[in-house]
């Protein structure tokens, strides 16, 4: 894994859209895996600016979201559909039939879930991934627990992200639905690239048990040390908990111009 610790989460993320761009302008129609909450949003806003004001193109991306609530329709103020309509799809020039977000409404789940898998295989595989992490270690919506080898399909939320979603429910935790589609984290895994975007103090503990714990099904996002390609782009207070940091911005500062991507 690459950690790349900035000094604020705005540093962090416009490094972030710089992998991002560097990629869609070297393969136009890349297929991009994306994430939804809080973290995000700053990379959305400077991927939003890198089109207004740098021409970056999204006219040939494809789009694949991790997750949806079930029982939320796409028009939804909370659904995953709508959040990504706003945030990203609308104001770039991304056709919206190439934009793929679960479907919380599908009346057959399992048949959605298979449909979605092979729609990320028929677009040719995820180039890049992004990713959060939960307080918990979640990626996606694969709670402590979940198989390695999991693919979408339904999951149970844990009451931890409830609690921490409600926020969004204007507080109201019985307005969070438990239950959700998330893509695997096999299906994470098959991504060409992970990048992981993670703020603030509670994620520290997160991020270092992911980053320099074992790895193990209680801490998801700890699989992505067998990712070939992943990185981890970090503020200052989510970086508090790890013990190399000293060697993670040696490394850092380090690269070659011809390795710098970020
Ligand atoms: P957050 O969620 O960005 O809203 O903290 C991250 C996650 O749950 O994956």
């Amino acid at each position: 894994m690459e950690i790349i610790i900035k000094e604020n989460g705005q540093a962090a993320s416009e490094a972030a859209a710089r992998v991002v761009a560097r990629l869609v302008r070297e393969k136009p129609n890349a297929v991009l895996g994306l994430a939804t909450g809080s973290t995000p949003l700053m990379l959305y806003r400077e991927l939003i600016r890198l089109h207004q004001e740098e021409g970056l193109d999204f006219s040939q991306v494809t789009t694949f979201n991790l997750d949806e609530y079930v029982g939320l329709p796409p028009e939804h103020e909370q659904s995953y559909r709508r959040f990504m309509n706003e945030n990203l799809f609308e104001p770039i020039n991304i056709k919206m039939e190439n934009t793929h977000v679960p479907d919380g409404l599908a009346a057959d789940i399992p048949a959605s879930c298979a449909a979605y898998e092979q729609a990320i295989v028929e677009a040719g595989g995820i180039d890049l991934q992004v990713l959060g992490i939960g307080s918990d270690g979640h990626v996606g919506f694969n709670e402590p627990t979940s198989s390695f080898a999991s693919r979408t399909r339904i999951k149970t939320l844990t009451q931890q992200t409830v609690a921490h979603n409600a926020r969004f429910f204007a507080g109201d935790e019985s307005q969070v639905p438990h239950h959700c589609i998330t893509m695997g984290i096999g299906t994470i895994m098959d991504a060409r690239m992970n990048i992981m975007l993670a703020f603030g103090a509670n994620k520290a503990d997160a991020v270092a048990a992911t980053i320099e714990g074992p790895v193990a099904a209680i801490m998801p996002a700890s699989v992505l040390q067998h990712h070939p390609r992943a990185k981890v782009f970090v503020d200052e207070t989510a970086s508090s908990r790890l013990r190399l940091t000293d060697y993670y911005r040696w490394v850092y500062n380090g690269k070659p111009d011809w390795q710098r991507d970020a």
